[in-house]
């Protein structure tokens, strides 16, 4: 029986099934993706990269992996399909306060930098690989709290930064469900959000006017403006590396953290790891290393 009798030419094409992507074209999309964002597409992977790239090839129209390849290597014109597909291969799963001690520890942190310093320039914090905003926003939400808590005007600004163009938009627009915003105390979402008619929170004009967000892949920090910074949080994102990736990514941002910063590391991102211009910071519950100087 003809299943496709009656149906539109393209929904007929839509139902062909494709062929499974051959170990040839998985390592081909494994080193591509790998050169381009370090990260690591294992074995296990394998049905992850063929649901997305399939999906991608019915809607382009494209019938075969290789074909899809060499338009996303093709010059300019790859470069908005590269990007496009980022958004579906990279994890951008976050949420507010994600993982509440390195948090505290920014918190006392920041406490310890106003005690310790006549008034002084901004604080400049960075979020590297910070999805959708809420860990970008809840390095607003500390610093915010810390200086009003010290009855001080609000003095710091927010960089987020991130491969997924798409993750960046939903950054910038600051919109979150209800449901994103549950785990916040009250207080805070009462002071730094507002409530929409439709049920979900936006992120404040304060705080979004101290907080930008800006397009950045980690493997070209070295041509990143961020400099002295006080404060960078790189959690979840070193995961998806390899291990010397991991070490060649965090010497560069120490090399941005102005002297006596800090960086915090999600716990068990990095195992060994060394740097002439760190010293661990001594907290059993948080991987995070300070500037020296
Ligand atoms: C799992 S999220 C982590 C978000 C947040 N830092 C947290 O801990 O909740 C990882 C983010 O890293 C981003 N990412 C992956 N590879 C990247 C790269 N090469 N350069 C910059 N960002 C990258 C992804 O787009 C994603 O938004």
């Amino acid at each position: 029986m003809n299943e496709g009798r009656g149906m539109q030419p393209s929904a007929v094409w839509a139902m062909k099934p494709l062929p499974d992507i051959t170990a040839a074209e998985f390592r081909a999309w494994q080193e591509l993706l790998e050169t381009r964002s370090g990260i690591v597409l294992n074995e296990q992977r394998r049905a992850f990269l063929q649901t997305i790239l399939a999906t991608r090839l019915r809607e382009l129209g494209l019938d075969s992996y290789t074909a899809y390849y060499q338009q996303v290597t093709d010059g300019p014109r790859g470069a908005v399909e590269w990007s496009h597909l980022m958004d579906h291969l990279t994890v951008q799963e976050t949420h507010f306060f994600r993982h509440s001690p390195s948090f505290r520890l920014l918190g006392e942190y920041l406490h310890g930098k106003l005690a310790g310093s006549a008034a002084g320039a901004a604080w400049q914090l960075w979020s590297v690989g910070c999805a959708s905003g809420e860990e970008a926003y809840s390095l607003a939400l500390v610093a915010a709290e810390v200086q009003r808590e010290a009855g001080l005007d609000a003095c710091f600004g927010v960089t987020g930064s991130d491969l997924s163009l798409n993750a960046l938009t939903r950054a910038r627009q600051g919109n979150y469900g209800s449901r994103r915003v549950g785990e916040l105390e009250e207080a805070l979402l009462e002071r730094y959000f507002l409530a929409q008619p439709d049920g979900s929170f936006t992120v404040c004009d304060a705080l979004r006017e101290r907080t930008c967000f800006a397009r950045l892949n980690v493997l070209d920090l070295a041509r990143a403006p961020q400099r002295g910074m006080d404060v960078i949080f790189c959690q979840n994102l070193l995961i998806y590396f390899r291990r010397w990736r991991r070490r060649d990514i965090l010497a560069r941002l120490a090399e941005r953290l102005a002297p006596g910063g800090l960086l915090v590391i999600g716990v068990g991102e990095v195992a060994d790891w060394h740097h002439p211009l760190l010293q661990p910071v001594a907290d059993e519950q948080v991987l995070a290393f300070t500037r020296k100087g």
